[in-house]
């Protein structure tokens, strides 16, 4: 392969959790501009369906498959259709999250607790290992799960939720270690702030931003489109030598 091409998913088949907006939207844009064929999945299936059509008039290929990642069945479900229409699946980038409670971590409730659990671990996990069966029969692929900043540096007042995020930092180690015999790659993304719908609640308040700014070297929120760079990185030839590997795209964040 000339240098060239080493960000070249022609043939691919790459499905992307959360990926009717924010994070997961701007990489369901990049990996189908780079030739990928996109799933994009979420709980909405018209919203998945919204940004396939952007995809494909802007001359990608993309399908929309709705998909609760909390809900065992739907993971079940998701992974039967991909057998079946496409047999193989070549990129999988674990996105969609919750982070339904923002409060002191001694008050956290059980409800709150068990969907965080549920969604951010659970999902990833069995997501994973489903996706890893497939690409395991087709002799390899390409996992990316995007973590948070959080996972290293627990959020105020996100306590449940930076603790699923760094269980998402080890399972992605564990999967790689164990899967890099099998040729399957398993990689994460660790966004810092990202203007998005879940972060709206930081960006939209001018007083808790200011805060937060004084915390990143680079004095700003990143855009979604800024995420989505490394997940093409991750997902490409560009890295068939890494693997377990864990990034920071955090405007130095994490540097301080
Ligand atoms: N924004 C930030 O500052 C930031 C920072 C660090 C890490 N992250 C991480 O980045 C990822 C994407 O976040 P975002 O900021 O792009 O959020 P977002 O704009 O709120 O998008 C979340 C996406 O996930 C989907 N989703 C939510 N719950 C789901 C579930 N149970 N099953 C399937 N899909 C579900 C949503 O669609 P439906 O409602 O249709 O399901 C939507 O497509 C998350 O893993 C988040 O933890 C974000």
């Amino acid at each position: 392969m000339s240098n060239k091409n080493l960000f070249d998913l022609s043939g691919k088949v790459a499905l992307v959790t959360g990926a009717s907006r924010g994070i997961g939207e701007a990489i369901a844009h990049l990996l189908a501009a780079h030739g990928a064929h996109v799933i994009t999945s979420s709980r909405k299936l018209e919203d998945c369906e919204a940004v396939c059509s952007a995809i494909r008039d802007a001359g990608g290929s993309a399908e929309a498959i709705a998909c609760h990642i909390g809900d065992m069945q739907q993971i079940s479900d998701i992974f039967t259709t991909i057998k079946e229409k496409h047999g193989k699946l070549d990129i999988l980038v674990n996105n969609a999250a919750a982070n339904p409670y923002f409060g002191h971590i001694l008050d956290t409730d059980l409800g709150a607790f068990q969907k965080t659990v549920d969604v951010n671990i659970r999902g990833y996990f069995f997501m994973s290992a489903e996706a890893g069966k497939i690409m395991r029969k087709a002799g390899g692929g390409s996992i990316i799960n995007v973590a948070s900043v959080n996972g290293v540096v627990p959020g105020h007042m996100q306590g449940i939720y930076s603790v699923t995020k760094a269980a998402v930092i080890s399972m992605t180690k564990a999967f790689a270690k164990e899967c890099a015999g099998l040729n399957i790659r398993v990689n994460a993304l660790l966004p810092g702030l990202t203007e998005t719908k879940f972060a709206s609640a930081l960006t939209g308040n001018p007083a808790i931003m200011k805060q937060a700014l004084t915390h990143i070297p680079m004095n700003r929120s990143a855009s979604p489109d800024e995420m989505a760079g490394t997940v093409l990185y991750l997902a490409s030839n560009a890295a068939s030598y890494t693997t377990g590997t864990c990034i920071n795209v955090d405007g130095g964040y994490l540097t301080v």
